[in-house]
């Protein structure tokens, strides 16, 4: 059993946590899912950077250079341990949505380039003839991305669906075929909670020798995962949703995978030689790494992964699933709630997504927050999976670490609250 989180004090490293909203509503935050709040320890990572040691890295000899280096090169190999993996198969992107674009830019660029007789692995090459599946649970990042390869390529999209339970209906694994060039798929649902079984989608991809891309974007910060592990070729999760700052994801790739994949952004600082007419590229992670990177941010990562090391991991995912089971039974014991996602608390994290009959969430997230408490109402960038339960949106609450059961209970007052103004109570 991990040791109990002491919520009280990690409260007092989130500077933001102690203001008020709405005149002088405490701050209950419960949209961790979309971003997470900030520890003291990474703005200080970040200003110091700044102050001490702020230089472009990979170039130039002098000495702000050389620390700039060592400090981003450090970032990669504190995040490159949190998650199992070596520093080498660790790249910097933007966010996870870069990452996912990397991946798919991966075929697309590799299939033009064929076209024009340049010498390209054949994994990454699409056609009509070929495949791609992802799941009806996937984010708008890793939808849009694979409808776009496969417009350009006219490959097909195929998608995994939903049970009415909110999981993923494992009879349908078998649009997993020899057709099948990609499989990519989310590791948590970020709009209904689910933990997908990674693994064997992952291993079924492989027996059709597809590349195997994995969404980690709401699993990396709530849960000890040995990304290596996941059975993936590539895998992508965003700095800000784990304590980090805006601006820096991560994609993780095999070695082999990443050596094979053209770049997805050009320019400088990714190549190895350049003439007027051709040039070519660095070996992995600098080849996906174009332009002075977002070292600051890469920093601040650092100092989060090493927050969520001293908390410790097995910590943080037994308070988030504590946390998810008291407001999954707390949401259950209020009549006309719905919860959309599994209802009960298996394989399943900690945003929870539910609408209220006869209010629409817009509106019930409008009287949470004149109350102080900070949900998100919408599609979550996940429409077809609300077109999937059909219900145009629906309100959610996420946690993290600093919330605790009585934010729960501020949001169960809240939706009462509403119930009660619209008289469907
Ligand atoms: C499951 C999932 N995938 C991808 C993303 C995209 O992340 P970002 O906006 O940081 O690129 C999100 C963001 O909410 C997400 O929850």
């Amino acid at each position: 059993m991990a040791p109990a989180l002491d919520v009280q004090r990690v409260r007092k490293d989130f500077p933001i946590l102690a203001r008020t909203v709405r005149g002088d509503k405490p701050l209950v935050y419960l949209d961790s899912a979309a971003t997470s709040q900030k520890p003291v320890a990474v703005l200080d990572a970040e200003r110091e950077f700044y102050e001490t040691s702020n230089a472009a890295v990979h170039r130039g000899a002098h000495q702000l250079a050389e620390e700039a280096t060592d400090a981003y090169e450090g970032a990669r190999a504190a995040i490159a341990r949190f998650v199992g993996a070596s520093p080498s198969d660790i790249v910097f992107t933007k966010n996870a949505t870069e990452g996912l674009n990397l991946a798919a830019y991966a075929f697309s660029n590799a299939t033009a380039k064929a076209q024009h007789g340049s010498r390209v692995d054949p994994r990454f090459i699409l056609g009509p003839q070929d495949s791609v599946v992802v799941t009806e649970m996937e984010h708008h990042a890793n939808l849009i991305p694979w409808q776009e390869l496969c417009a350009k390529t006219g490959a097909q999209l195929r998608w995994i669906g939903v049970t009415d339970e909110g999981y993923l209906n494992l009879d349908e694994l078998d649009v997993i075929d020899e057709t099948t060039k990609v499989v990519s798929v989310v590791h948590q649902s970020n709009i209904l909670g689910t933990i997908n079984p990674v693994d064997l989608l992952m291993a079924r991809a492989h027996e059709f020798g597809a590349v195997g891309v994995v969404d980690a974007c709401q699993s990396i910060p709530h849960m000890p995962v040995d990304v290596p592990a996941l059975g993936a070729d590539l895998v992508t999760w965003s700095g800000h949703k784990m304590l980090g700052p805006t601006g820096i994801g991560l994609v993780w790739g095999n070695q082999e995978v990443l050596e094979a994949m053209p770049p997805f952004l050009t320019g400088g600082s990714m190549i190895e030689t350049v003439y007027m007419d051709h040039s070519t590229f660095a070996p992995p992670p600098q080849r996906f790494e174009a332009g002075v990177p977002m070292v600051a941010q890469a920093v601040g990562l650092g100092a989060a992964v090493r927050y969520l090391e001293d908390v410790g991991m097995d910590t943080v995912a037994q308070h988030e699933h504590d946390i998810t089971g008291y407001a999954l039974d707390r949401l259950e014991q209020l009549p006309g709630v719905r919860i959309i996602g599994p209802a009960s608390n298996v394989s399943r994290g900690s945003a929870i997504s539910f609408v209220v009959d006869g209010i629409h969430p817009h509106d019930v997230g409008q009287i949470l927050d004149d109350r102080g408490v900070a949900v998100r109402v919408g599609h979550h960038c996940a429409w077809p999976t609300c077109r999937r339960f059909n219900v145009p949106a629906t309100t959610r609450l996420s946690t993290y670490i600093y919330n605790d059961n009585s934010d729960i209970d501020a949001a169960v007052e809240g939706i009462v609250a509403a119930q009660e103004f619209f008289g469907v109570a």
